[in-house]
């Protein structure tokens, strides 16, 4: 495919990760011009992109490297207008209901938008031939992994709706592979953190509490592990994956082994607070089915992408710290919100119903 002027549509561009990957690819690759389909959900923000809208604002139509487009995934017109008009090389998915919490209390958004909508999107990508689809999931997908580390053949053990409807878009994307020779790729990340992230997520919720002087309501005992990587490793496998996966495959993206409290415990190193850890949690009762570990395997990526961690877990947390110290504007506003509040409270207090 030729470089110049090759068109990319992001789905769910204006989340947290979709965010990131927009700022990536607009700065690694200035030939390409970027198509941002959102719908602007509660953890939607246009504000995560107004440094490229700024640049972008003043220049004719003609030259502009970004575009954002306010719509749904799930809206099979709007995709049927839009992927023969643009002629896409490339969609990637990222568009989503992304926090378990949310789909223990209710569930049907996260079918809605993490299952329809993406047979939705795969399939107006079969019938208009776009030549790339990329998929964003989940090491959820796996369950929990009691020891050792999940492959890509790992069989799927999803333990809660979210994790279920991730689970059945990669088990609908994979047969579209397989009996459509859809041309696409699978990238399953692991749990993500860095700029932009929606405060209700463990790492953003942690450090503005422990700015704003609260206690940070933690699962349980706060044993779980998670395998933690800094958004732009992941941007960078999801890269990888886009320009140099093999049709049909699935590629994990992972990070480093922590436990809840231990990420906690890195953060208010980091802000330099005194006593321990436990001055500044309230354990709440567990979410129902929850999962201790995750450990996805990324050797996959590595050996035949050449994609690697290269990020040191205490260095990026110390510079995600210090971005959420200097943009309390940002998730100041967004805690305000009832629709953030009404959530923090049921945390609180583990209502699961
Ligand atoms: N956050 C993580 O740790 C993590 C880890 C692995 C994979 N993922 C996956 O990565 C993707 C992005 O996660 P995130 O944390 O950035 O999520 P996010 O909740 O911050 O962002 C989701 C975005 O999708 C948009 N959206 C929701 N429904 C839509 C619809 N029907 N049509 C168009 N746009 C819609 C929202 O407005 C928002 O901008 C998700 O698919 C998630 O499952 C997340």
């Amino acid at each position: 495919m030729h470089h110049w002027r090759k068109k990319i549509l992001i789905c769910g561009g204006a989340g947290f990760i979709g965010s990131n990957f927009v700022r990536h690819i607009y700065t690694r690759y200035p030939s390409y011009q970027i198509y941002n389909l959102d719908l602007l959900t509660y953890c939607g923000n246009q504000a995560n992109l107004s440094d490229i809208e700024q640049v972008e604002s003043g220049k004719p139509a003609a030259d502009s490297r970004y575009v954002f487009l306010h719509g749904d995934i799930c809206d099979k017109d709007l995709l049927d207008r839009l992927i023969p008009t643009y002629r896409f090389d490339v969609i990637v998915n990222f568009a989503a209901e992304s926090h378990v919490d949310r789909s223990l209390y209710s569930s049907y958004d996260f079918i809605r938008t993490n299952v329809l909508g993406v047979h939705n999107l795969i399939d107006a990508c079969r019938r208009h031939g776009v030549p790339r689809f990329v998929q964003i999931s989940t090491d959820e997908v796996y369950g929990d992994v009691a020891e050792g580390f999940c492959t890509e053949q790992a069989p799927l053990h999803a333990s809660n709706p979210y994790s279920a409807s991730k689970a059945s878009a990669d088990v609908l994307t994979k047969s579209y592979m397989r009996s459509h020779k859809l041309p696409a790729v699978i990238v399953r990340g692991s749990n993500n953190f860095g700029p932009y992230q929606y405060p209700e997520k463990l790492i953003p919720l942690a450090i503005s509490n422990m700015i704003e002087g609260k206690k940070i309501p933690v699962h349980g005992t706060g044993e779980h592990v998670r395998s933690w990587l800094h958004v732009l490793d992941f941007c960078e496998g999801i890269d990888s994956a886009l320009h140099h996966g093999r049709d049909g495959e699935i590629y994990n993206v992972a990070g480093v082994q922590k436990t809840n409290m231990e990420v906690i415990e890195s953060i208010r190193q980091s802000l330099a607070l005194p006593n321990t850890v436990d001055a500044y949690v309230v354990h709440t009762s567990d979410r129902p089915g929850a999962d201790l570990r995750y450990a996805p395997d990324a050797t996959k990526i590595k050996q035949e992408l050449g994609w690697e961690l290269k990020r040191h877990f205490d260095a990026v947390i110390h510079d995600t710290v210090l971005w959420y110290l200097n943009h309390r504007f940002w998730w100041e506003e967004i805690k305000g919100k009832d629709v953030f509040q009404d959530h923090y409270k049921r945390q609180e207090e583990a209502k699961y119903y």
